[in-house]
């Protein structure tokens, strides 16, 4: 699966939100660190958060097991499996975001914005 993803922290410092339709053609005219938006590939049988640290990428996490939203993601197009969560909420799930410590890719490309735990709504979970 390829991977485009892009940095919250870039959605705070402009202004946009993750429900912009625009969001990755924004993030793609500008010039962004690499850490804050590119593509990398995802192997058969890594998760999303192993790809981006095997591809050299520090994407935070604590538990690695489903419990803290450390390491939550929202998912803007593509499937994302996410066989393991003991935190997120379901109204958060069905807005697409995922946790990327045991979360499979299922499409031939995903967009994901990373770095979610400072999401306003994913504070309150107590990370
Ligand atoms: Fe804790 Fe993923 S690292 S839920």
């Amino acid at each position: 699966s390829r991977v485009e993803y892009l940095n919250y922290e870039v959605l705070d410092d402009y202004g946009w939100s993750l429900g912009d339709d625009d969001l990755f053609e924004k993030a793609a005219t500008i010039q962004l660190d690499v850490i804050d938006y590119g593509r990398f590939l995802v192997r058969p049988h890594e998760s999303l958060l192993e790809a981006a640290e095997n591809r050299g990428f520090a994407w935070p996490f604590a538990c690695r097991g489903g419990a803290c939203a450390n390491c939550a993601v929202a998912v803007i197009t593509g499937k994302l499996a996410m066989p393991v969560n003991h935190i997120l909420p379901t109204e958060m799930s069905e807005r697409g975001i995922r946790l990327s410590c045991n979360g499979m890719p299922m499409t031939e490309t995903m967009q994901v914005v990373y770095n979610l735990k400072h999401l306003p709504e994913l504070d309150d979970l107590q990370l």
